[in-house]
Formats: C-alpha cells, structure tokens, sequence
C-alpha cells in the first residue's frame, strides 16, 4: 500500500509476497533457526516461524447463514490467517504483526463512545459486548493488494450495537479509531500513518446486516495481529477499512477522516466498495490471489455481496466514489 516515508519500497505493490514465495521463505527461517543458523543484525528480519498460540475458546456463539457451505468455498487455514497480516502498528511487514504484537495484551481494554450519540461513555470492553449473541460468519476477506481470504469470524452485527448506542438523528457517519499508544505498538513509534489509524462508515453501511464487530476467528478470541480485542469487517469493501484494535466510535454529522484516504486519496477511497471493473492507479483489480492457491481468480464485484449491498450505491457513480 502507498506510504509516505522514505521507507515507502519495503511495501510497495509489487512485493506483494505470493504464497508460495512466502512459504518458501518461512520454511528456510525454520530450517534456519533449527539448525541454529545465526542471523546477522538487520541483514534479515528475525524469523516468522513462532507459531501463533490458540486462543481461548468464544462460549456460546450461534451459527448464522453464513456458513462455508452456504458460500461454498474453503476456509483459509488458521496460520495464515495469523501470519499473514496487515496490521502498521506492528510493522509494515506481513510478517511483523505476529512477531510484534505476540506480547500486546488487549485486556483491559476499554472504547469510548461520543459524537451525535444518546448514550455516550467509556465502555469496558466487556459491558460493550455483554448484552450481545456472538456470531459466527464465515466471509470473504479481500485486501486493496489482490490478496484474499475465507474466515470464519465471530463477532456481533454492528448494528445492534449502534441501535444500542443510539445515534441521534443528525448522524450520518460512525468513525472508528485504533488505540494510539506506542509503548505498546512498536511500528507508531515510526510515522508511516498518521495514527492513530482511522476509519469511517456511512450510517447505512454500518447498519446493514453484513456489517460486523468481530471478537474472534475459528470460534476463538481475536489473536492480538488480527486487532484484538474487538475490530470492524466490512465484508464488501477492501479490507483497509475492516479497522483492528478499535478504542474510539464516534458518531459523526460529516465524513469523517480516513487513514488511507488521508496518506493518498487518489489511490484509496472513502468508500472503497470491491470493484473490479476500478483499477488501482498502480495496478489491477480485476484478480485477486486467494491465500493458499496458485493461480489467480476473478475478484467479484462487492465481493460477492453485491444482492446484500448494491441499493445502498444506487444513483452513485462509483468510479467516482471509489
Ligand atoms: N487496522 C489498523 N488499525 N491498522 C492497520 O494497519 N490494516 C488494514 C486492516 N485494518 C490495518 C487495519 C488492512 S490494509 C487490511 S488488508 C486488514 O486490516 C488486514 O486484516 P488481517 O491482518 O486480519 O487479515
């Protein structure tokens, strides 16, 4: 993704690692770190091969109608969806939130709400979810890069909880922010977002039944490189705007500000719906690589939620909001 700092070609496009690649160059650190083979300072990144931990098992959440079977395609394994992340707080590696976040401890946590809102406050994270069923929801996931995977997320749909909140009328958009904080976050100790990491909704995007408030994965609390404790998935839009690690919901009478649109606003847009038929300036959309296989596949339009999603776009010209 674009960058602003003269660190900029560590994530350019076209280092998008292919699978294959990626795990060639995970099983040589393994190999290389079982026998013991030393690493000179700076010379490489330090080895990615530490098995994420399982984590604890999510009581009670329901099945919901989305189900693998019901969209009809294979999971993404649990390790690359541990492994392979983005997450900058971390690092601008794929490799680096696994590495960096393994000690960041999520609880306590807690998420102030504010804005055009009825019931504003400090919530502990906790009192925030309590009142709510978990979910599970087996969904595409699909990064701006033309990477993709399946997950099977456990969380709540952010509507209940806005309804909860209660936004008074004036609002239109939910904003949402990252915890900014880096003692705890290595990679905000380097400027290459403007932190803290912001994301925005539209209010009728925020409450369509897609959207979701994920805690988990695989049925199991959220592993810190995936944004724990609580974060945003937006099914139908690129995964930029599925923001981790969420402290701040505010509800909002304007467009709210957006890390990516502020770091390069012609590349990446407030709405940011998957289109593939909308090229990114530096390259295609119209493919993606599926985590785990060899050969590319068509990207679909909204992701393949287009009969959930397309009213709400009606009358807009989405190569103009893209
Ligand atoms: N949220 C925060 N706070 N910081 C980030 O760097 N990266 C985004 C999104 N949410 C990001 C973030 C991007 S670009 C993607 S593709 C997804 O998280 C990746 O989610 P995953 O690592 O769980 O697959």
């Amino acid at each position: 993704m674009l960058i602003k700092s003269a660190n900029a070609s560590d994530v350019k496009s076209s280092e998008i690692t292919p699978k294959s690649l990626f795990d060639a160059r995970r099983q040589f650190l393994r190999t290389a770190a079982i026998a013991g083979v030393g690493f000179a300072a700076g010379s490489i990144a330090p080895p990615a091969f530490a098995r994420t931990g399982r984590g604890k098992k999510l009581a009670g959440v329901q099945p919901t109608k989305w189900t693998q079977d019901s969209l009809g395609e294979d999971l993404t394994d649990y390790e690359s969806i541990t492994s392979y992340n983005n997450f900058y707080e971390f690092g601008t590696g794929k490799q680096d939130p696994a590495l960096y976040a393994k000690d960041f401890q999520p609880k306590p946590w807690s998420v102030v709400v504010d804005g055009e809102v009825d019931n504003p406050g400090t919530y502990s994270y906790e009192d925030l979810i309590k009142p709510h069923k978990l979910e599970e929801r087996v969904y595409r996931f699909r990064c701006v890069e033309a990477w993709s995977m399946v997950i099977p997320w456990v969380g709540l749909p952010l509507a209940d909880l806005v309804k909860r909140l209660g936004p008074k009328n004036d609002a239109k958009y939910v904003a949402f922010e990252t915890l900014n904080d880096p003692e705890r976050m290595s990679g905000q100790r380097r400027q290459v977002l403007e932190w803290p990491y912001r994301e925005g909704l539209r209010m009728d995007e925020a409450m369509n039944p897609l959207t979701l408030m994920a805690v988990g994965l695989y049925g199991e609390e959220l592993p810190s490189q995936n944004g724990a404790p609580i974060r945003l998935v937006v099914p139908w839009k690129y995964g930029f705007k599925s923001i981790k690690s969420i402290v701040r919901i505010s509800f909002t009478k304007d467009q709210p500000p957006t890390s990516w649109n502020m770091a390069g606003a012609r590349e990446y847009g407030f709405y940011s719906n998957v289109n593939p038929g909308k090229n990114h300036p530096r390259w295609s959309q119209a493919k993606e690589r599926r985590i785990g296989e060899f050969l590319k596949r068509p990207t679909l339009s909204f992701n393949g939620y287009e009969e959930d999603v397309a009213a709400l776009y009606t009358g807009m010209d989405l190569n103009k909001f893209y």
